[in-house]
C-alpha cells in the first residue's frame, strides 16, 4: 500500500513518525512523503528506502497514493483535497485538520471510542477519515465508556489546554516568558529575606510589559487566557462549540447530547486536561462508575480521589509524553447524586492528535 505523507516535518507530523516507528508501521507500508518546499530532497530514515520527496502540490503524485495522511494543517487540506477529489482520487484521507471534520463525507476517528462508527462508515464505503479535536479526544478517552453505556444525560466541561494546542511557536513563547519573568526577579528571588510584594509588583509588570505575546493574544506565562479561537455570534468560541459538535459525531449519536463550558489556554506544555460536571441518568454507586470508567479502554489510568496520589499522578508531569489518560477526582457533587466530576488528562500531542491517525493506518491494513 502506497501511503503519502504530508507535514511530517512539523509537531504533530514529528509526533506520529515518531509513534510510527516505535510501533513499526512502516514495515506494513510503502511510505512516500511530500513537500511544500524541498521538492527532490531525500526522504526522512524511517527504517525503509522511500522515492525522493514528492510535491505536495502535486495532485498527480498525490493521486498515485492508495492514503494520505496530512499533517500540514487546514490550508492545505482546503486547497489541496478538493482538486484531489476532482481529479477522481479515490484513496484513503487521514488528516490531523479540522477542515473536514463535520463533512458528511468524513468520519472523527478514535477507535478506542468509536471502532463501530469507523467500521461502519469502511463498510459504507466512506473515504475521508479525520482526526478529533485535542479535548474532545482526550474527555471520550478518559470518560468515554459512560457514554457507551448511555449514562450521560449532560456534561460541562471545563478545559485547561496546554501550549502545545496552539502549536510550536505558541510552546516556544510560553517558555520565552517563563524566563524573562524568571530573569526581572532574579536577584531578589537569590536573596531569602527580599519582600514577596516587592517581587509580586515587578513581576505583574512585566507580565504586562515583557512577556512575549507575538503568537499568544495575551501573555500566558504567569497567567491564563479564557478564549480559545474564534468568536460565535452566540458567544461561544470556536473551540467550545466543537465539544458537543464532535463529541456526537465521534459517538455516532442521534439523539445529541449536551455537550458545553469554557475553554481556557493555561500555562502547561503539552497537557489537556478536562474538569467535567456530568449529569448522570440515574444514581449509580461510585464504585459501578469507577469500573464502567476503567473499562473504557486500555489507556485509561484510574486515579483514586484520594490527596496524594492525585497530586502524583493526575498532573502534566505525570501524563506528559504517554499515551495513558488519567481520570479521577470522580465523586458525587452536592447538586443531587446523579451529578459527578471527573478531572481527565491526556498528552495533546498523542491521542488529541497523531495516534488516531496511525492507529485508522492500522485499521486499513487489517
Ligand atoms: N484547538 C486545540 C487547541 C488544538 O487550541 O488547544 C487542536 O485540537
Amino acid at each position: 500500500m502506497q501511503v503519502g505523507f504530508v507535514g511530517w516535518r512539523g509537531m504533530v507530523g514529528s509526533v506520529l513518525m515518531q509513534r510510527m516507528r516505535e510501533e513499526q508501521d512502516f514495515a506494513l507500508i510503502d511510505p512516500v512523503f511530500f513537500t511544500t518546499s524541498n521538492v527532490g530532497g531525500a526522504a526522512p530514515d524511517v527504517g525503509k528506502a522511500s522515492p525522493a520527496l514528492q510535491d505536495a502540490f502535486s495532485v498527480d503524485a498525490l493521486k498515485a497514493m492508495d492514503v494520505i495522511i496530512s499533517c500540514q494543517g487546514g490550508d492545505y487540506t482546503t486547497e489541496v483535497f478538493p482538486k484531489l477529489r476532482a481529479a477522481g482520487w479515490n484513496g484513503y484521507w487521514i488528516d490531523a485538520a479540522s477542515t473536514l471534520r463535520m463533512d458528511d463525507e468524513a468520519l472523527i476517528i478514535l477507535d478506542p471510542v468509536n471502532m463501530n462508527v469507523i467500521k461502519d462508515g469502511l463498510a459504507r464505503g466512506v473515504k475521508n477519515y479525520i482526526g478529533g479535536n485535542c479535548t474532545n479526544s482526550i474527555m471520550l478517552m478518559g470518560v468515554g465508556a459512560l457514554f457507551r453505556e448511555g449514562l450521560v444525560d449532560w456534561v460541562s466541561s471545563m478545559t485547561y489546554q496546554a501550549a502545545s494546542g496552539g502549536g510550536a511557536n505558541h510552546m516556544r513563547e510560553l517558555l520565552k516568558g517563563m524566563g524573562v519573568i524568571n530573569a526581572a526577579v532574579a536577584e531578589e528571588l537569590a536573596t531569602p529575606s527580599s519582600a514577596i510584594l516587592e517581587i509580586d509588583r515587578k513581576v505583574a509588570k512585566t507580565i504586562r510589559e515583557d512577556v512575549p505575546r507575538e503568537f499568544f493574544p495575551a501573555p500566558l506565562a504567569g497567567g491564563l487566557i479564557p478564549w480559545i479561537d474564534k468568536q460565535l455570534d452566540n458567544g461561544q468560541s470556536k473551540e467550545e462549540w466543537k465539544g458537543q459538535a464532535e463529541v456526537n459525531k465521534i459517538l455516532g449519536n442521534q439523539d445529541v447530547i449536551p455537550v458545553d463550558g469554557l475553554c481556557v489556554r493555561i500555562g502547561a506544555m503539552r497537557c489537556h486536561s478536562l474538569a467535567l460536571t456530568i449529569k448522570l441518568k440515574k444514581d449509580l454507586p461510585l464504585e459501578e462508575i469507577e469500573s464502567i470508567i476503567k473499562s473504557g479502554n486500555q489507556w485509561v489510568k484510574w486515579v483514586p480521589n484520594d490527596r496524594s496520589i492525585t497530586e502524583q499522578e493526575l498532573t502534566p508531569a505525570s501524563i506528559t509524553g504517554g499515551l495513558q489518560v488519567g481520570v479521577g477526582r470522580v465523586r458525587k457533587l452536592n447538586m443531587g447524586p446523579e451529578y459527578i466530576s471527573a478531572f481527565v488528562i491526556g498528552d495533546q500531542l498523542l491521542w488529541g492528535a497523531a495516534e488516531p491517525l496511525r492507529r485508522m493506518l492500522r485499521i486499513l491494513l487489517d
